[in-house]
């Protein structure tokens, strides 16, 4: 449980999927932070996976007892998953994240972003079938970014195509109604390790 009450802020956390060096989602992240640090119910946390340390050989049935970024998932109300598509699937570091972790997706609503050629769908469709098992809720909204490398500027920046800003808000906003709806329900006793 976070210590915001019922009609406070919102901790949100966003996942960075990528671990490439160099990657897109230095370009989008940095879109992504920019765009959710002017909303005003949230506080962002801005999880890269490229800067932590999950060894998968670590992993254990219902979460490790300890992890680098647990109580960063832990205090969060919701997160969103910033992942490209792999061969038609999200990145092998987006499946260690989550398998890492038990308690900490508990009853809380997990958005997407999404990129490929195809907008990444096939990644997020294939995590929304995922995150039950967790206890965890999807929103149903998601932002969906073909070709996101052919929409950076000279700098690298990402301009986004038309639509993206207003599907970002949407999601965002429906994060939000689920974060507020499942906060009296994320009792940890009910989230009990396996
Ligand atoms: C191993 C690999 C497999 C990929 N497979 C797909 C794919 O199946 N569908 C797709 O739309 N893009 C695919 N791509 C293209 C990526 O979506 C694109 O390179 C994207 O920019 C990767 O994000 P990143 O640079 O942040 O890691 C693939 C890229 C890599 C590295």
């Amino acid at each position: 449980m976070t210590k915001s009450n019922i009609d406070g802020r919102l901790r949100i956390a966003v996942v960075i999927g990528s671990v490439r060096k160099p990657r897109l989602a230095d370009s989008l992240a940095a879109w992504l932070e920019c765009e959710l640090t002017a909303i005003d119910w949230l506080d962002l946390d801005m999880i890269d996976l490229a800067t932590v340390s999950l060894p998968m050989h670590e992993i254990q049935p219902g979460g490790a007892a300890t992890s680098p970024i647990g109580d960063r998932l832990a205090n969060a109300d919701g997160f969103v998953f910033l992942t490209p598509e792999y061969n038609h699937s999200f990145p092998a570091p987006v499946k260690n994240v989550i398998d890492w972790h038990y308690t900490e997706w508990a009853y809380k609503p997990v958005a997407f972003v999404g990129y490929g050629s195809s907008g990444g769908i096939r990644a997020v469709e294939q995590l929304r079938t995922i995150f039950p098992e967790l206890r965890a809720t999807t929103v149903r909204e998601a932002v969906l970014i073909p070709m996101a490398w052919e929409h950076l500027d000279a700098d690298g920046r990402f301009v986004p195509p038309p639509g993206t800003a207003q599907a970002l808000h949407a999601t965002m906003n429906e994060l939000r109604t689920w974060a507020r709806a499942l906060r009296p329900v994320r009792i940890p006793d009910l989230a009990g390790r396996r």
